[in-house]
């Protein structure tokens, strides 16, 4: 079987023969958020089905791709339709992508998603800062043989999120008067949403928001030695809270009607961010 590092250095090699770009920010896009990759300059897109070693997602509407662009002055590595670990992954799987990221060089990471809201002063399309993570994968991407060329066996994760990379969001959010949150964020295998019980759980836990993504990812990009950006997009309020039925529809339709507002807000902060 091959080692993670060879299995990379194919994928990097295929990535290679498509574009040179030199990306230093990597952008993961969320459910119904992939339009901001078609803002992207000079782009190159690489759909990850013909990436070696590169698993495919088959959720609806995340298409899978890598697109390498411009914006402004920097190049963007930006991931439309990740890999969740509800399609029956391993974690190592649905977070490859990150490993390629910080393969490519990549330091310094945005990852964005749809979330429930448990917290009951948010509304439907708020955008929430992550301050913090809790994991319910019960399950971790590290587990296994460490590489320690890539990352220490015990990671540190004091700093999941970037506290300046948090305060300089806020700033363009309140010059841009997008109105913003700040929460924890936690998550788990779904694929169902959270029963009631759940939610009142979780609620008494302290979790502002609730989804099915990015903690493994994050859990990667820290081991990767990344600063993190992470935003939800408040797509719904948990079971119980709004008496509406969840369903994916009710997801995308909110991420789409704030899309301009967070495109905005993540253009400012990869401007400004050095
Ligand atoms: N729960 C879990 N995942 C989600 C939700 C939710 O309410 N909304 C969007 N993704």
């Amino acid at each position: 079987m091959n080692t993670l590092q060879e299995n990379l250095s194919d994928s990097i090699r295929f990535i290679r023969s498509k574009t040179l770009s030199n990306p230093t920010v990597g952008i993961i896009l969320g459910s119904g958020l992939g339009s901001f990759a078609d803002g992207l300059e000079e782009a190159v897109s690489v759909p990850t089905s013909q990436i070696p070693n590169y698993v495919r997602s088959t959720v609806e509407g995340h298409s899978g791709e890598l697109v390498f662009g411009r914006l402004g002055g920097k190049e963007i590595m930006a991931v439309k339709g990740r890999v969740h670990y509800y399609e029956g992954y391993s974690l190592s799987q649905v977070t490859y992508v990150v490993r390629l990221m910080a393969a490519l060089g990549i330091r310094k990471m945005v990852v964005t998603n749809a979330a429930g809201g448990l917290n009951t002063s948010f509304k439907p399309g708020d955008l929430m800062f992550i301050t913090s993570q809790i994991n319910l994968f019960f399950d971790n991407p590290l587990r296994g043989v460490n590489d320690d060329s890539i990352g220490p066996r015990f990671p540190d994760m004091e700093s999941d999120y970037d506290r300046e990379y948090i305060l300089l969001a806020e700033q363009i959010a309140l010059n841009r008067g997008i109105r913003t949150q700040r929460g924890v964020y936690a998550a788990h295998s779904g694929p169902t949403y959270e029963t009631r019980a759940e939610v009142r759980m979780l609620q008494r836990m302290g979790v502002d928001a609730v989804g099915m993504s990015t903690i493994p990812e994050v859990i990667v990009a820290k081991h990767g030695g990344m600063r993190v950006l992470g935003i939800s997009c408040i797509t719904n309020l948990g079971t119980g809270i709004s008496h509406e039925k969840l369903s994916h529809d009710e997801v995308t339709t909110t991420a789409n009607r704030v899309k301009t507002q967070f495109e905005t807000l993540l253009r400012d902060f990869i401007d400004m961010i050095d």
